[in-house]
């Protein structure tokens, strides 16, 4: 009882501090708070950067991946359409750095490996056969089984966690003996995870759901049974926005969602570092 007062006063406080400034910088922020406030039993974890990029006019097509190239400070962003740049690379600071439309026809999901020598990114064209090749996964409903394996991530404790979307839920599975430590459905029950990456403490793992258009964070569990999922925060953006794929630099822990019916890129900020 005595959190949920303290939580409305800070509700009271909240809104009179984005009543103000919204009048400087625009109505959207109002409109992505008032949504935050209404789950207000739960944390606050991250704000949109309203800022951020500095040149959204790059955003031309339907927007279906990002990769952070934390190293280098570079964000990558393929989208989809006919006669435009398919990959758009900016700096995280919101900066447009260059485009480039030959070697990509239909992006679909992509990540950033580089090293301190050499800078990589890797597109996958249609489709996600990659993560059926890597895990010998069949098709299928059962434990160890897929049903649109969407988006893979590993912990740093070797757990590897895949978005079984169409299964409506999380497997995970040793990343070197490839063993099942088990599933999680209990929070994907509306719709499936189309995305997942873990914050750089390794304390949340955020989920995106597509046609709810919503971000989750749920607790990370420890090494060892991965228990059941709790949500502990979540972000609901506007109706039709569809997060498709994100990606969370390892540095200032920021997260990039791509949306594709939105067409663009937002950036959120942990607002504890
Ligand atoms: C590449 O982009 C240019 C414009 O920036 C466009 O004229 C050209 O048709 C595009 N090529 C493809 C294959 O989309
Ligand atoms: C995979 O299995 C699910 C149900 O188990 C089914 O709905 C879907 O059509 C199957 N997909 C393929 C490509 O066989
Ligand atoms: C989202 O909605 C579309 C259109 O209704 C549907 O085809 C698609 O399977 C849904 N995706 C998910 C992840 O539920």
């Amino acid at each position: 009882m005595a959190r949920f007062w303290l939580c409305a006063g800070c509700t009271v406080f909240f809104l009179a501090f984005l009543i103000l400034h919204s009048r400087f910088s625009g109505s959207s922020v109002l409109r992505e708070f008032i949504f935050q406030i209404s789950w207000r039993s739960e944390e606050i974890l991250y704000k949109l950067d309203v800022g951020w990029p500095k040149h959204s006019e790059y955003f031309t097509g339907a927007t279906f991946c990002v990769a952070v190239d934390s190293l280098n400070g570079l964000l990558y962003i393929a989208q989809r359409g006919d006669n435009i740049q398919k990959v758009l690379v900016f700096t995280e600071d919101g900066y447009f750095l260059r485009a480039w439309n030959y070697t990509v026809d239909t992006p679909h999901g992509m990540f950033a490996a580089s090293t301190l020598y050499e800078q990589s990114i890797w597109i996958t064209d249609v489709g996600n056969d990659f993560l059926m090749l890597w895990l010998h996964g069949e098709n299928g409903t059962g434990p160890a089984k897929f049903n649109i394996p969407h988006s893979v991530t590993v912990d740093s404790s070797g757990r590897v966690w895949v978005a079984d979307r169409g299964n409506k839920r999380i497997q995970v599975f040793d990343k070197d003996t490839g063993v099942w430590l088990g599933a999680w459905n209990n929070c994907f029950t509306e719709e499936g995870p189309s995305s997942v990456r873990f914050t750089p403490d390794g304390k949340y793992l955020i989920v995106a759901q597509l046609n709810l258009s919503r971000l989750l964070f749920v607790a990370a569990p420890p090494v060892g049974s991965i228990g059941y999922c709790s949500v502990i925060s979540s972000i609901q953006l506007a109706d039709q926005v569809l997060p498709h794929l994100l990606d969370v630099s390892g540095k200032t822990g920021a997260i990039y969602v791509a949306e594709i019916g939105a067409k663009q890129v937002q950036k959120y900020v942990p607002l504890k570092s």
